[in-house]
């Protein structure tokens, strides 16, 4: 163990020295040449890459190459040469570690493999607004802890492939209505407990890069910001990377106020305006840029491997595509399952003569994932209808089969009348509905699309699935009509086939929501202050303080459709016991049903009063696979910072002292007072 450390220091030595070394060789003009980019598109030169910094021949440093995106390579040149991987949000509502790193190491594969060696990604940020046209991006859900946990995962796998992974958009980017001129007004105890958590946990894994966001935060730009730039990110949160702009979010030469490097281009952090600021600044910052590329071995790649590696590969495949298939069958949510018509058995599918009539045009159009710069043209998206088909007629994927058949105006998801008559022929049917979202605005309602005809047409059915895809939270008018829910968020190239496992039961759902899902447009009473901003949407300040999400239905005691962390599974699970001993909690937990499954128990905490916080707050969360009938243990440890608030005068976290509460439970539903343990905790 000694000896380890002591050689990753010795390492980490080496690499300061080997950077200190490489800036010490460098003209003035070709350090400045680092801290701005040279354009998008410009490398190779009929290539695409969204970011370039040129290399340095002369001393063996090569071009510094970046793409989007938080989902998978975004090849809009070659498109299909790349996995379409599930979104962020999708990572978070698996609620499993695991996921996030198969997510990261095969992104950060095709990364490699496509010859770059930055991904602009993971997207971070706490979900506030629930309309926010960006929050399938982000895998933090609405909670800081959620994506505090996964992300070190994403962090670690993906950047194993000698790539940096770029935590963004720091910070406060949590819309997208206004996002050029808007300023997000909050101080600076909310910014450090509830959205710089999931930063933190990049910067603690490692994390080579971060991005600064469009937005201003107190009315000072998110790029030349030394507050949270300086203070906060490389002050108190002991970031040793570097920031580089988001795409044209630059606005001043802002070196001395913490950004490192502008993108796209240098029109700011230009040789002219940069040449007569302080060598050491400069020198810092190049540093900054330089170090995490060498740490990860970027700097270091053998002719051999880099022979292999270029934008004009194809770099999806067959197991990729699996990966994807896993990741998002694990992402799915089941929120309702009345009757347990889920999951259809293999005797159902064999039976000739069963019916399916599927609704929707997602059926046969199906949206994967957002749009903007997250989107990723997939190589192949096979679509419910045909792989229900497929499976259907036992065939390969294309096999035809008249027991699923569609039914509707596939124009319009309309013609109620032959939808009806198809629901009574029907032994089962499936509604597949979605919306979509992406960057640069923002949701006009959480509305899914066409979806007038579920309440209609479910009624005559004898089974009803509903199979629900959407960028973020969904109002389900008709949910009390339809016998099971499933969510599957922006579920990527693989989702017909992901659903199709969770639908016969091959893969045991265990997602659980990220995001609330409200019954009501803006339930949580955005004002116009709070959300989209007053003075021409210049100002949006944060008066909800920590009252978003789960929060605010607790605190208000209001009741959502769903509640953040509900998911249900084909079996059951029971809360035996909850010990606290000092700040370990250990959670008896018990299968009660009748085929092995995953649980996610999750730990919610309510600070003595005396720290000003009186929300129930997750803090730890596990997810853990149980044979049925069997009965495990998961122990959580609280760390003091688990326990701590943020102290202004001292900036640190500080442990809040007193008598705390806790709740163990399977989600933040605490309407019934069965289904969690609540225990007393002393914080000394
Ligand atoms: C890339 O490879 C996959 C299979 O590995 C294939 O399905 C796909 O069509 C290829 N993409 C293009 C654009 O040829
Ligand atoms: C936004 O708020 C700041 C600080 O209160 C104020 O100075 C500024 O004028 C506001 N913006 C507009 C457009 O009114």
């Amino acid at each position: 163990m000694k000896l380890l450390l002591a050689s990753a220091l010795l390492a980490a030595v080496a690499q300061a020295d080997r950077a200190d070394d490489l800036v010490n060789r460098m003209t003035l003009e070709e350090k400045i040449s680092y801290l701005g980019g040279r354009g998008m598109g410009t490398y190779p030169d009929d290539g695409w890459y969204v970011g370039t910094v040129y290399g340095l021949d002369r001393l063996d440093i090569p071009a510094l190459l970046y793409n989007d995106g938080p989902q998978g390579f975004r090849d809009d040149a070659r498109p299909g040469t790349t996995t379409a991987f599930p979104s962020g949000l999708n990572i978070a509502a698996t609620w499993d570690t695991e996921m996030a790193g198969l997510w990261g190491d095969k992104m950060g594969k095709e990364f490699f493999d496509k010859g770059a060696n930055v991904m602009l990604g993971p997207g971070l940020n706490v979900a506030r607004v629930p309309v926010n046209g960006r929050n399938f991006e982000y895998m933090s859900g609405e909670d800081p802890v959620l994506g505090a946990t996964l992300v070190p995962h994403v962090i670690e796998k993906s950047q194993a492939h000698k790539i940096l992974a770029n935590a963004k958009h720091w910070v406060n980017n949590n819309q997208e209505t206004n996002r050029n001129s808007v300023s997000s007004n909050l101080d600076e105890r909310l910014r450090y407990e509830m959205y710089y958590p999931p930063f933190q946990a990049a910067i603690d894994a490692g994390v080579g890069s971060f991005m600064c966001s469009y937005n201003k935060i107190n009315h000072v730009w998110s790029c030349e910001n030394p507050e949270t730039l300086l203070t906060d990110l490389k002050g108190n949160m002991g970031f040793e990377g570097y920031v580089m702009s988001d795409w044209g979010a630059t606005h001043s030469p802002s070196l001395m106020e913490g950004l490192d490097q502008e993108m796209a281009d240098s029109d700011f952090m230009s040789y002219d305006n940069l040449k007569d600021m302080p060598i050491e600044n400069i020198d810092a910052s190049v540093k900054r840029i330089l170090k995490p590329f060498i740490t990860v071995g970027a700097f270091d790649i053998t002719d051999e491997e880099n022979a292999d590696r270029s934008i004009y590969n194809n770099v999806t495949s067959d197991e990729h595509f699996q990966a994807a298939r896993t990741i998002a069958a694990n992402s799915h949510v089941l929120l309702k399952n009345d009757n347990d018509v889920l999951p259809l058995t293999a005797d159902f599918w064999t039976n000739a003569d069963m019916n399916v009539a599927m609704f929707g045009t997602q059926a046969f159009d199906n949206a994967i994932g957002g749009q903007g710069s997250g989107r990723v043209d997939a190589a192949w998206k096979p679509t419910p209808l045909d792989t229900f088909k497929a499976r259907a007629a036992g065939g390969e994927y294309g096999s035809d089969s008249d027991k699923v058949s569609y039914y509707g105006d596939p124009e319009s998801d309309d013609d109620i009348a032959e939808m009806k008559t198809a629901a009574e022929a029907a032994d089962v049917c499936f509604f597949w509905i979605s919306t979509m979202s992406g960057e640069g605005g923002d949701r006009g309602s959480l509305s899914l699309d066409n979806d007038a005809h579920v309440a209609q047409v479910a009624e005559h059915c004898k089974k009803s699935v509903a199979v629900v895809t959407t960028p973020g939270a969904a109002l389900m008018p008709w949910s009390d009509s339809i016998d099971a829910i499933l969510v599957n968020f922006m579920p990527g190239c693989a989702s017909a086939f992901a659903t199709m496992d969770v639908v016969l039961g091959d893969v045991n759902p265990s997602g659980k929501l990220p995001i609330t899902f409200p019954n009501v447009e803006n339930q949580e009473g955005f004002t116009e202050i709070q959300y989209p901003g007053i003075d021409d949407a210049e100002n949006v300040t944060y008066t909800e303080g920590w009252s978003f999400g789960y929060r605010f239905y607790h605190y208000h005691q209001a009741q959502p459709n769903y509640y953040f962390g509900e998911g249900l599974s084909y079996t059951t699970f029971d809360l035996t016991k909850a010990t606290v001993d000092g700040q370990s909690v250990k959670v008896g937990l018990k299968n009660t049903g009748s085929l092995v499954g995953s649980a996610v128990p999750q730990l919610y905490l309510q600070l003595p009063e005396e720290c000003d916080e009186p929300l129930w707050m997750l803090k730890k969360f596990e997810k853990i696979s149980i044979e049925a009938g069997e009965e495990a243990t998961v122990e959580f440890d609280l760390t003091d910072r688990d326990l701590s608030i943020w102290n202004v005068d001292d900036d640190v976290f500080e442990k809040c002292v007193g008598d705390a509460t806790l709740r163990v439970a399977f989600s933040a539903n605490f309407n019934d007072e069965d289904s969690y343990i609540e225990k007393d905790l002393t914080i000394a």
